[in-house]
């Protein structure tokens, strides 16, 4: 099938290659010039594992190319995906304005009968403004249908080809058919295509991001709560998680969520609530807690150091997000080194792929170190921030050898507490005993 994607962001990119993969000829479109003249050359503009091998493979069988001409997209698919940014307002409302100009657009120039695709994270109702902007100059038929995208970072290749479930919202026959076709090959195993209305459709999204965000704050209440009584959060995890009804996944409790999803859907969806009349206050609590739970370790340190964190050099292995990503929007580790450094702390920071991004953030406030260890050299104390594989099994002779004390503050639970008594770290972590 012929396919375009407008917005060569993440999920475009993501999307647009993917969809070359099952043999699909794919135009994506940027308003970039650079970074459309770096992909048309096999450079791939984000981070993210095996997306540059099905890239290159896609580009040389020329079934994925690039332009900036929203023209030359548009006359090429008869399936627009519109994969543009949607970020947060200031009141925390999702800004439309690219999605509703790409529309205007799109009513101008087409000329024969294309599926228009929501793949951003759009509010409930944007089909309905998408399907309006675009009858205002429409001469010919076209249908708009949402399919919000359900990738995560750093799995999103494996997340787009095996997806656990499409869903496509359509009102159309027709539109609806053609999805199908798209997607058969990405769901042989069975896997659903869960066909319902715009709106349903495009609230799946928020909903599932909002109950992952809102599992993910309750372990962390949990753990928070588990410290005050002496229970062990990991104990109760494996408890609960055991519970099919509740299941494993997303039960990690640790310095909060972040990134460039959950912080800004939950915010969406709250005040969406409210310009509906309807108060989500179990989200507003999401929020707040997250916010408080990013520096959750900051008392602890605080009273490591005997409330002196002036001069103390703090160690901060993990940067990201989360692991696999260089994304460091929201990110846990910012909120911590802010308040580290407003403490007059000095901070010696390493992560495997996101050191470029926290340094445009930071500047000279931060000592980039090379590895995992020379950010050890002469430190105080360890701080994690993202469980990177890398940081699971370290050396701990080198740890205590390198380290001036003994002491680890790990906001994502990667070490047996029982190990580390053992050898010989004062190590303090979230939700389990010191
Ligand atoms: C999230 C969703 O998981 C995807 O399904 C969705 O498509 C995507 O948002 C999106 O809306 O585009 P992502 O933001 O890439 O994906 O990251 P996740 O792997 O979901 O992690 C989000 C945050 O939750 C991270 O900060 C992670 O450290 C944290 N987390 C996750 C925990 O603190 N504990 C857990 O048990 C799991």
């Amino acid at each position: 099938m012929k396919i375009s994607v407008i917005g060569t962001g993440y999920v475009g990119l993501v999307t647009g290659t993917c969809l070359a993969e099952t043999g699909n000829e794919v135009i994506c479109v940027d308003i970039d010039k650079t970074k459309v003249d770096k992909m048309r050359n096999g450079e791939v503009p984000i981070y993210e594992p095996h997306l540059d091998v099905l890239f290159e493979r896609n580009i040389k069988a020329n079934r994925l190319k690039f332009t900036t001409s929203l023209a030359e997209g548009l006359a090429h698919g008869e399936i627009i995906f519109l994969a543009l940014p949607t970020p947060e307002d200031e009141d925390g409302s999702a800004d439309l304005s690219y999605v509703l100009s790409v529309s205007e657009e799109i009513g101008k120039k087409i000329s024969n009968y294309k599926v228009i695709v929501d793949k951003s994270t759009v509010p409930v109702g944007t089909a309905d403004k998408v399907r309006a902007i675009i009858a205002e100059n429409a001469k010919c038929e076209f249908d708009v249908v949402s399919n919000p995208e359900f990738l995560r970072e750093g799995f999103a290749v494996d997340d787009f080809m095996k997806p656990e479930r499409i869903v496509v919202g359509s009102s159309s026959e027709r539109a609806t058919t053609l999805m199908k076709k798209l997607y058969s090959p990405f769901v042989r195993s069975g896997n659903p295509i869960i066909v319902m209305d715009e709106k349903s459709a495009e609230l799946t999204k928020y909903a599932s991001n909002s109950f992952l965000a809102t599992k993910i704050t309750f372990m962390n209440e949990i753990a928070n709560y588990c410290e005050r009584v002496g229970a062990d959060v990991d104990m109760v995890r494996a408890g609960m998680g055991t519970d099919s009804r509740i299941g494993r996944r997303f039960l990690f409790p640790g310095i909060g969520y972040g990134g460039s999803c959950f912080p800004k859907d939950v915010k969406a969806l709250k005040k969406a609530g409210k310009d509906a009349d309807y108060d989500f206050k179990i989200l507003k609590s999401v929020i707040e807690i997250n916010s408080a739970q990013k520096t959750i370790l900051l008392p602890k340190i605080d009273a490591y150091f005997n409330d002196d964190l002036k001069g103390k050099t703090i160690a901060v292995w993990g940067l990201a997000f989360k692991p696999e990503t260089d994304d460091i929007r929201e990110a846990p580790s910012i909120a911590i080194m802010d308040a580290l450094l407003e403490k007059g702390a000095i901070l010696q920071v390493f992560d495997p792929e996101a050191m470029p991004n926290i340094s445009k953030r930071f500047g000279d406030k931060l000592t980039y170190s090379e590895s995992m260890y020379s950010a050890l050299e002469e430190a105080d104390a360890l701080l994690i921030c993202t469980e990177w594989s890398i940081f699971r099994t370290p050396d701990y002779n080198k740890l205590k050898e390198l380290l001036r004390n003994p002491v680890i503050f790990d906001g994502r639970n990667l070490y047996n507490i029982n190990d580390m008594e053992t050898e010989g770290f004062t190590y303090i972590s979230i939700g389990r005993k010191a």
